[in-house]
């Protein structure tokens, strides 16, 4: 069924656009927080957000929010909201289809003379990805948890870069960081539409799909000390291998999480270090961050025992020394049964199937849980790949997706 409000071209020919910025030469796309590629693809977006009409503001810690006022005078607002920054070497669709698609629905509102009685604003958080300072959802956090200059000071780059030092060589004023935070009261109702990054619509042939929970992420870091020796000279009883300590524990969280955690339980080890890392020196030190998550949180916490027990296990039998070094951590959250229900019919009304799943991916959505009522939109990721150059949505599906989010959008603001 062809969407019959939004306008698909204008929203492929944009994410085509927007996907060119941040291209990387080794593949897909390269947008970290606070880059020149990060500024670049935040000017686009402000753009065709004041050429919608919005009224455009950058907050302390850089978020966007493009606003259209309400008719009925201090309502809260509807936040339609997700993010532009990238993992490297991701994909073009991740946060970029969500902030476009609610673009796409806000700008459709505007066109059709549909005055909300709400205020609506399109949202783009920065340093959703965490993939320059870890831990991810910074803007989401500082808007509703609030975050303070020293907690930026703490966060460092893999270059040595604080997000104290990169806000402010961005423009912006880092010891102002406290004045992101907004009231819960001022938020009516949170929307986010997302690529599923996962095969489960491609599975059910289905280009959307309502998200009732997501999975709460847990990021550790596990650095282990043994001892640099002499790759020839040291007999094998004799070493103290932090590399092979950290080799036995990686294969024990994929073992844990595989068959002694819940069926939800996902561990990854996407980051190592060794060093002195000479091909003929035993590696003295190693560290690698532990990504552990589970829609319920209490199988997540027993992974994370076993895990541990583990880690004390290695470090005892190869005479490590062991840091255990919990980081950031988000509780998995249920989406609300009203936003749910909102978001079912508005997929009839667009003329799909509502299908109800859970998001493994974590968003800033979850953020906003508690704050007001929370709703996720998926639209397939062909072949589910994601985090990836290979990462891919068609453009029908796009459509679809930004058509009921429009549908979704008019019955929370009843617009008339
Ligand atoms: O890591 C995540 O779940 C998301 O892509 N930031
Ligand atoms: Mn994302
Ligand atoms: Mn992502």
């Amino acid at each position: 069924m062809p969407v019959a409000n939004i306008n698909p071209t204008r929203l492929w020919r944009r994410l085509l656009e927007l996907g060119e910025i941040g291209k990387d030469p080794a593949g897909g796309v390269t947008r970290l927080a606070f880059t020149p590629a990060d500024r670049e693809a935040r000017e686009l977006v402000m753009e065709w957000m004041r050429g919608a009409g919005l009224t455009v503001r950058v907050d302390a810690i850089g978020n966007i929010f493009a606003r259209l006022e309400g008719t009925a005078p201090g309502r809260g607002v509807v936040l339609l909201a997700s993010h532009l920054d990238t993992v490297p070497q991701g994909g073009r669709f991740d946060g970029a289809l969500g902030v476009l698609a609610a673009l796409e629905a806000v700008e459709t509102l505007v066109e059709r003379g549909l005055k909300p009685q709400q205020p609506v604003e399109v949202g783009v958080f920065v340093n959703e990805e965490g993939a320059r300072f870890k831990g991810g959802l910074l803007g989401s956090s500082a808007v509703v948890h609030g975050v303070t200059p020293e907690e930026l000071r703490q966060l460092v780059d893999d270059q040595g870069i604080s997000c104290y030092q990169a806000l402010a060589d961005f423009g912006l004023d880092p010891e102002q960081v406290a004045a992101a935070r907004r009231s819960p009261a001022e938020f009516a109702a949170y929307l986010e539409l997302h690529i599923e990054q996962a095969a489960v619509l491609e599975a059910e042939g289905l280009p959307v799909g309502v998200v009732t929970g997501i999975a709460g992420p847990k990021f550790i870091t596990v650095r282990l000390t043994g001892r640099a020796d002499h790759a020839g000279a040291t007999p094998m009883h004799l070493r103290r291998d932090a590399l092979a300590g950290a080799a036995e524990l990686i294969l024990a969280a994929e073992r844990i999480a595989r068959e002694e955690a819940g069926p939800a339980t996902v561990c990854t080890v996407g980051q190592i270090r060794v060093a002195p890392g000479a091909t003929n020196v035993i590696p003295g030190s190693c560290e690698f961050s532990l990504d552990l998550r589970d829609i319920q949180l209490e199988d997540r916490e027993r992974a994370e025992t076993r895990l541990k027990v583990e880690f004390e296990r290695v470090c005892r039998r190869r005479g490590l020394e062991g840091e255990w070094l919990p980081g950031e951590g988000f509780p998995p959250v249920r989406l609300d049964e009203s936003m749910v229900t909102l978001l079912g019919t508005a997929c009839r009304e667009a003329g799909q199937r509502e299908f109800r799943l859970v998001s493994g991916a974590a968003h800033d959505a979850m953020q906003f849980a508690g704050v007001c009522p929370v709703g996720m939109l998926f639209v397939r990721s062909v072949d589910g790949i994601s985090h990836s150059p290979e990462e891919y949505t068609t453009p029908e599906d796009a459509a679809v997706g930004a058509e009921v989010l429009f549908h979704a959008l008019c019955q929370l603001v009843a617009a008339r």
